[in-house]
């Protein structure tokens, strides 16, 4: 927790909070982090060896031990998942997914659909809770639609079994990301509970991590898009907070960082894969800069390091162009 006392949590994101991401997140202020969700099932029946878990679960050297979040709808399936990931020793906690709208994961009753069944809930949090004696999260939305808003309920089952965290994201299932993050739905939760509860959803900087935490009333703010490419987001919010000045990066800091990242993924994944997957956090990284657009056309035929490097020295060396104006 930062001395100001608010939690500052780095939203779980399927494909984007890996361990490189959360270490950059941490490295700027955030204090509480989870990896992208983990089918409970696909864990359980997975070859151990098999690379998408040993990527999922990794944890890296200097990062703050995350919390590891489950999705799946079987309670016996979930704690003996729990389980399994605890004995690992290298988690801070356990989230339960009851928020996901994704329809291949609501499809199967996982994720937010289990916002349709609150008697299920009770038993998954129940067998979770027996099953592991690490901090318990839930991370839940508003409900289902905006005629079957249970997120007070749910909060209070959970905190009845034993849950320790709940983050809420504003928004219904229907909603998906559509319209506004209710932040004073949230505070509803906030008060019906004595636990902490992070307020989620459409915090993207110092003006909205302020309003979100005075509406909501929360003990701290889950920050899942406004992280894309902007790790820095969390120094910006955590100096807001405490009343200290805060400068944006330059560009050559936002460029080394992309870099750093580029790196890390690299040394962990090979050159291939993560050049692949590093093309969308490099076109978030440089968003709003001069060239953008030409860099995401380029950066989509990129395959080594080396044409990352060198497209992003060409966007810093025409960012100190004059722009050229014609008669
Ligand atoms: C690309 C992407 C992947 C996500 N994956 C997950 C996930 O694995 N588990 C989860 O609980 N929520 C997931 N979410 C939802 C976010 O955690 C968060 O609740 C949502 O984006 C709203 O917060 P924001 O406005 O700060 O982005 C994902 C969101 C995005 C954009």
């Amino acid at each position: 927790m930062n001395s100001n006392g608010i939690i500052l949590s780095l939203a779980p994101m399927a494909g984007i909070s890996d361990w490189p991401m959360r270490t950059l997140c941490a490295e700027q202020g955030c204090n509480h982090t989870t990896t992208e969700m983990v089918s409970a099932i696909g864990l359980l029946t997975a070859p151990k060896d098999l690379n998408v878990y040993k990527f999922l679960l990794h944890v890296g050297p200097d990062e703050p031990a995350p919390f590891v979040q489950l999705f799946g709808r079987d309670p016996a399936i979930l704690a003996d998942a729990a389980s399994y990931l605890t004995s690992l020793n290298r988690f801070a906690g356990i989230d339960i997914n009851m928020g996901c709208p994704a329809p291949k994961v609501t499809s199967g009753g996982n994720g937010s659909a289990l916002m349709r069944d609150l008697p299920q809930c009770e038993k998954i949090i129940k067998a979770v809770r027996g099953a592991t004696s690490l901090p318990l999260s839930i991370k839940m939305r508003l409900g289902w639609d905006e005629s079957s808003r249970c997120a007070v309920e749910l909060a209070q089952i959970a905190q009845d079994c034993g849950v320790n965290l709940l983050t809420v994201h504003g928004r219904t299932r229907v909603q998906q990301y559509s319209g506004h993050a209710d932040w004073e739905y949230v505070s509803r939760v906030k008060r019906a509970v004595r636990i902490p509860v992070l307020v989620n959803g459409d915090v993207t900087d110092a003006q909205s991590a302020r309003d979100a935490l005075r509406i909501s009333g929360c003990d701290g703010i889950a920050i899942g898009r406004g992280a894309l490419g902007n790790p820095f987001v969390f120094k910006e919010i955590d100096s807001a907070l405490k009343g200290l000045p805060y400068e944006p990066p330059r560009l050559e800091e936002v460029i080394e960082t992309a870099l750093r990242h580029s790196r890390t993924m690299i040394e962990w994944k090979g050159e291939r894969s993560a050049v692949l997957e590093m093309r969308k956090h490099l076109c978030w990284y440089i968003r709003g800069q001069r060239g953008a657009a030409a860099f995401r056309t380029r950066i989509t035929h990129a395959s080594s390091y080396n044409e990352i490097r060198d497209l992003l020295a060409e966007l810093l060396d025409n960012s100190s162009k004059p722009i050229e104006t014609s008669l």
